[in-house]
């Protein structure tokens, strides 16, 4: 089954509005007609307005890096999915490794998020992905199958079909080390193989799952190119509209 692929633009903690402004002027014409994948941009929260603003009626979709799982309430320094999808996003990041390195999230939060996203109609993109230690030890199955897990707690088939996963070797992400296309693609296996056992064969086939960790204009035919892997989460060679699209381009 062909699963169509996404390629993701992970922003961080970057850009005022002018920049992100700046940054979607001069990338839309340089994907306009671009068909073959989906295309993503996520920024903070504060650039929310003027991302979307700026894309709006493009081939371009805009998301959140992190949501919180409650409707509203007390939660200082949170975004809800309402508050996001008022302002027209309709994407989001879940568990991202920094979130869950600095943040303290954990695959039971992950899960909350991942059910308040898919109850909203949000597409979530649920990150997983073993550290150094874990890798070098031998455990990057367990750690992958724990996540997965986790993740996807009381989720059922029925609702599973927008999900798209990310595997972002933590290892990987800012360091300039990429998975090769083979390590990932065999990581990409074994999580498919999770999720069947989960959801069962016919959703997994059909799951996206992207590869992220130093994604680069002059890597990501190597890793997009790979069967298993349907897309990128790129953070960043994201940052700067020619070299998003050129990974893009693959
Ligand atoms: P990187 O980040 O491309 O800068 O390694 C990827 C990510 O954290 O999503």
């Amino acid at each position: 089954m062909a699963r169509k692929a996404l390629i993701a633009a992970n922003w961080k903690m970057y850009k005022t509005p002018a920049e992100a402004k700046a940054f979607v002027d001069a990338f839309l014409p340089l994907v306009a007609g671009h068909t073959r994948d989906e295309i993503a941009l996520f920024p903070s929260p504060v650039l929310l307005p003027t991302v979307v603003e700026a894309a709006k009626g493009s081939n371009v979709a805009v998301g959140a890096q992190n949501i919180h799982f409650a409707e509203e309430g007390a939660y200082t320094g949170e975004t809800s999915i309402g508050q996001l999808k008022a302002v027209g996003g309709t994407h989001t990041l879940i568990g991202h490794s920094e979130r869950r390195q600095y943040f303290a999230e954990t695959d039971e939060i992950v899960n909350k998020k991942l059910l308040a996203a898919l109850k909203h109609g949000v597409v979530p993109i649920v990150c997983v992905g073993e550290v150094l230690e874990e890798r070098e030890s031998g455990n990057t199955a367990n750690v992958l199958k724990t996540q997965v897990t986790g993740a996807f707690a009381d989720i059922t088939p029925e609702m599973a079909k927008p999900i798209v996963i990310a595997y972002e070797p933590v290892w990987a992400i800012g360091t300039g080390k990429t998975a090769t296309p083979e390590m990932a693609a065999e990581a990409h296996r074994m999580i498919r193989a999770e999720v069947a056992k989960l959801l069962g064969a016919e959703i997994a086939e059909g799951m996206r799952i992207l590869y992220g960790g130093s994604v680069k204009p002059d890597n990501a035919t190597a890793l997009i190119g790979q069967e298993e892997i349907d897309g990128a989460l790129v953070g960043g060679a994201s940052l700067k509209p020619d070299s998003f699209e050129k990974i893009v381009k693959y």
